[in-house]
């Protein structure tokens, strides 16, 4: 089975609507679920394509999620990469 991955917009746009900070939650997330080996987590700002306005976006085995705030973020996470605890 193919890990999942995550690509998150870097640029500046999403940079400053909350991708640093969504950033920040999902490798807290991998780091205190011992997941870093489970996803490969690709930070990419070539992404950006004129949705700047629809984002902070996140690409998540290829699909496109926009407005992704902290709530967004956990819901993939948990989706993707749940945990039983
Ligand atoms: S900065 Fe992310 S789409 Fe433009």
């Amino acid at each position: 089975m193919s890990k999942p991955e995550i690509v998150i917009c870097l640029g500046s746009s999403c940079s400053a609507r909350g991708n640093e900070r969504n950033l920040e939650m999902i490798e807290n997330y991998l780091q205190n679920n011992g997941l870093q080996d489970s996803v490969d987590v690709d930070f990419n700002c070539s992404l950006c394509q004129g949705k700047c306005s629809e984002g902070p976006n996140i690409f998540v085995d290829g699909k496109l999620y926009n407005h992704v705030d902290e709530g967004v973020t956990r819901e993939i996470l948990m989706k993707i990469l749940p945990v039983t605890k």
